[in-house]
């Protein structure tokens, strides 16, 4: 009775945030209840042109990426795998993509024109390769790889491709950002950014702890350390040394409740607390504080910001609420694109807090360019910094 309860409220509020659509299609994302599908009968509609694929029909593939490509461009969808067939055949009934139980089927389909990966973390390098291998578009979902190894493959792969090769990391697509940007766009000046995260409670078997998957570093903490190098760039550096600590609130639990602290050769500032001491009802939740020369910025959950720019005051308020996705999962349709040498330092900067966070290590220095030529440069041999 009481989950009930709990979870009307819970479609209440997201109704508020994101409105009812949305709300609707995380509903059925989660209870793959086909019968919302009626509802919204027109907008399923088959085109004849499909080019779409999905790897890992989830939560994010289901009611994220297919419902935001959907919303841009109608029906593109052409097949979809998982290895949880159960999801596979909700996935393929809902959106109308093909079920297809080998993923030589996908790649091989001369319709495919950009595939989507949304699968477990440690699956999104080794998928992704045959693909770009074979010069066709990819859009890598957060992390776009877990280790040294699969990072300097995908580099590989990348460097002799024509492939467009798209990430998830999709905070520098949302309005807030976007705002910011054009605020901070070449200033030239230290920036100083707090993000404070309300992240999931996982339970201890949850998919994200396996040891392969490469810590919550690179399942969530990446978004807030690839936001920090973005607004780096966007302001016109990104700095060649980082110094990072990290403290840790408990030893057993090691990539749960952190403060990871980054500073720079050239004054940046930054740190992320991920706290995960107790679900948020409504998700995960987000407060950033920035600072960059004269200018003041706090984001609330992507809802709300105010800028402070000396005696100027703006306030902005984004309904529904707006972390970026449909701008990100839209990328290959829109003129934004994010910049992948941005996401290549950020890697460099995710895999090393998560080595760190394995080891329970409190500090380290890093120069990600070089570490960046080194993997770049190296035609046969994996590098794995020290
Ligand atoms: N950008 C964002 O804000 C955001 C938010 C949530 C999730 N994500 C990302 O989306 C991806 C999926 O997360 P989710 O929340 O949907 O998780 P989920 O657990 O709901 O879905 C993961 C799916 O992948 C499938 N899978 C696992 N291993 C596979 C394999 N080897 N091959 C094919 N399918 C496989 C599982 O069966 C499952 O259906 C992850 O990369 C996650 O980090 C991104």
């Amino acid at each position: 009775m009481a989950e009930i309860h709990n979870n009307l409220i819970r479609i209440y509020r997201y109704i508020l945030t994101y409105g009812i659509l949305r709300t609707l299609i995380k509903v059925a994302g989660r209870k793959r209840n086909l019968l919302i599908r009626g509802v919204f009968h027109k907008i399923f509609i088959n085109k004849n042109k499909r080019y779409i694929s999905l790897i890992g029909c989830g939560q994010f593939g289901f009611s994220t990426i297919s419902y935001f490509l959907l919303l841009r461009q109608g029906n593109r969808f052409l097949d979809c795998y998982d290895i949880d067939k159960e999801r596979q055949k909700s996935t393929s009934k809902f959106w109308g993509y093909k079920e297809q139980d080998d993923i030589e089927k996908i790649l091989t389909n001369e319709k495919l024109k950009i595939v989507y990966i949304a699968s477990n973390h440690f699956s999104h390098s080794p998928y992704s390769i045959p693909f770009i291998s074979k010069n066709i578009d990819v859009y890598i979902e957060k992390p776009i790889a877990v280790n040294w190894e699969q990072l300097s493959s995908l580099l590989r792969a990348i460097k002799y491709s024509n492939s467009a090769v798209y990430t998830g990391y999709n905070r520098p697509f949302s309005k807030a950002i976007i705002i910011l940007d054009k605020k901070i766009e070449e200033k030239r000046e230290p920036i100083s950014l707090a993000c404070f995260i309300s992240g999931h409670l996982l339970p201890a078997d949850h998919w994200y702890r396996l040891p392969e998957e490469g810590t919550r570093v690179c399942g969530n903490i990446g978004h807030w350390i690839d936001l920090a190098v973005h607004l780096m760039k966007t302001r016109g550096r990104i700095p060649e040394k980082f110094i990072i600590s990290i403290s840790y609130s408990d030893v057993n639990d090691f990539d749960d409740n952190i403060s990871i602290t980054i500073t720079t050769n050239i004054g940046d500032l930054i740190n992320i607390i991920l706290t995960a001491r107790s679900e948020p009802f409504e998700g995960i939740n987000e407060t950033i504080n920035f600072q960059c020369g004269n200018l003041i910025a706090k984001i609330d959950d992507f809802e709300k910001m105010s800028i402070w720019e000396g005696a100027k005051f703006s306030r902005y308020r984004f309904w529904p609420k707006d972390v970026g996705h449909k701008e990100a999962i839209n990328q290959p349709y829109i003129k934004r694109k994010r910049d992948f040498e941005e996401v290549k330092i950020s890697t460099i900067l995710i895999l090393t807090i998560s080595d760190m966070v394995r080891k329970q290590e409190k500090l380290k220095e890093i120069l990600p360019f070089v570490i960046l030529s080194q993997i770049e440069s190296n035609e046969n041999a994996h590098i794995i910094p020290m």
